[in-house]
C-alpha cells in the first residue's frame, strides 16, 4: 500500500523523543487503522548519535509500556525531508528554529510542534523525564492520529 501522507517527527538528537514519537504514533495510527495510510519516521537536528539505536533508558521506559524501540537507528534530517514528507514535527522550539532554517524555499512541507507545546530534553535529567516524554507523546499522538483519521477519511 502507498502511504498517503508521510509524517516526520524531529528532535535534537533522534535517540529520545523523536524516536519514543514516532514508535507511538506508528501503534496510534495502527488502532484507529490507518497503519499502511501513514508512513512515520524521525529524524535528529544534530548528527552526534547517527547510526545508534535509541538510549537505553529510552527504550526501557518505552518498553514497560508496550513499545519496541529497539530496531530504530538515528539519522539527521536532510534537505530531502522537506520534499518526502508532508507534516514535520518539532519535539520542542530550538527543533522548530532549526528546521524553519533548513526548509528549502519549495518546501510545502507542513511544519509545527508536535505536541502544540514543548516536548523537554530528557537527555541530561532522571526517570521522571522520560516519564514525561512518554506521557506527553502519548496524548499528543492521540490527537494526531485522530487529525489524521478526519483528513484522510476512514477508508
Ligand atoms: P533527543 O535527546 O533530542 O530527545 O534525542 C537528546 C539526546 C542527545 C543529546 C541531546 C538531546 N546530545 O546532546 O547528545
Amino acid at each position: 500500500m502507498t502511504a498517503r501522507l508521510r509524517v516526520l517527527m524531529v528532535c535534537l538528537g533522534n535517540i529520545c523523543r523523536s524516536p519514543t514519537a514516532e514508535a507511538v504514533l506508528r501503534h496510534k495510527l495502527a488502532v484507529a487503522g490507518l497503519d499502511g495510510h501513514v508512513e512515520v519516521d524521525s529524524a535528529g537536528t544534530g548528527s552526534w548519535h547517527v547510526g545508534h539505536p535509541p538510549d537505553l533508558r529510552s527504550q526501557q521506559h518505552a518498553q514497560r509500556r508496550g513499545y519496541d524501540l529497539s530496531t530504530l537507528r538515528a539519522r539527521q534530517v536532510s534537505e530531502a525531508d522537506f520534499d518526502r514528507f508532508d507534516l514535520i514535527l518539532a519535539m520542542d522550539e530550538a527543533n522548530l528554529a532549526e528546521l524553519v532554517q533548513l526548509r528549502p524555499a519549495a518546501s510545502r512541507a507542513e511544519l509545527r510542534l508536535f505536541a502544540g507545546r514543548p516536548v523537554p530534553d530528557p537527555y541530561t535529567g532522571g526517570p521522571a523525564g522520560f516519564e514525561q516524554v512518554l506521557d506527553q507523546v502519548e496524548a499528543a499522538s492521540e490527537a494526531l492520529a485522530r487529525e489524521l483519521t478526519r483528513r484522510l477519511g476512514t477508508s
